[in-house]
């Protein structure tokens, strides 16, 4: 059984990881507006893998009998942003954000010697490094293109590549 406290942060992770992917999927729509096909494909994606992290929780709990609540408003994101660079620096400061929450629940799992959750939730902890790598990767590369047209047009061909693999079935 998951602890009141636990199952309580792992209910909120839902709807953070849920409120994640409404954030891409604002700024898939920007790049749109941008006429930057590749970096709202780039988004898409990444929206996209934030719905499967929230269903990875879903089924967590429901597996070990707890009571999943949807009981909470996703919050507006926003929906502007200055440059492109901006996009990815604001986009890079909430997946740190995200992998502080993260760390929390492996706090209150080691905490409570709830060790299946600890095991669960060291994917989440793998998964974010590579989540911050590949957002800071981005970040780096718009802050030598400095939002030139030309460095742009070659970066957005590169972000149409993405794809999205769904997560293996566990
Ligand atoms: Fe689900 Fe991007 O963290």
């Amino acid at each position: 059984m998951l602890s009141k406290k636990l199952l309580r942060a792992m209910n909120d992770q839902i709807n953070k990881e849920i409120y994640s992917a409404y954030l891409y999927y604002s700024m898939e729509a920007y790049f749109h507006s941008m006429n930057l096909p590749g970096f709202a494909n780039w988004m898409n994606v990444q929206a996209l893998e934030e719905l499967t992290h929230a269903m990875k929780f879903f089924n967590f709990i429901n597996e070990r009998r707890g009571r999943v609540l949807i009981d909470k408003a996703i919050d507006a994101p926003p929906t502007n942003w200055k440059t492109p660079k901006h996009v990815f620096e604001e986009s890079f400061k909430h997946e740190q954000l995200v992998t502080a929450s993260i760390n929390n629940l492996v706090k209150i799992a080691k905490e409570e010697n709830d060790y299946a959750s600890d095991v669960f939730l060291n994917w989440f902890v793998t998964e974010q490094v590579e989540e911050e790598s590949s957002f800071d990767g981005v970040l780096q590369k718009l802050a030598m293109v400095k939002d030139q047209p030309g460095g742009l047009f070659m970066l957005d061909k590169e972000m149409a590549a993405r794809v999205f693999t769904p997560p293996a079935a566990e």
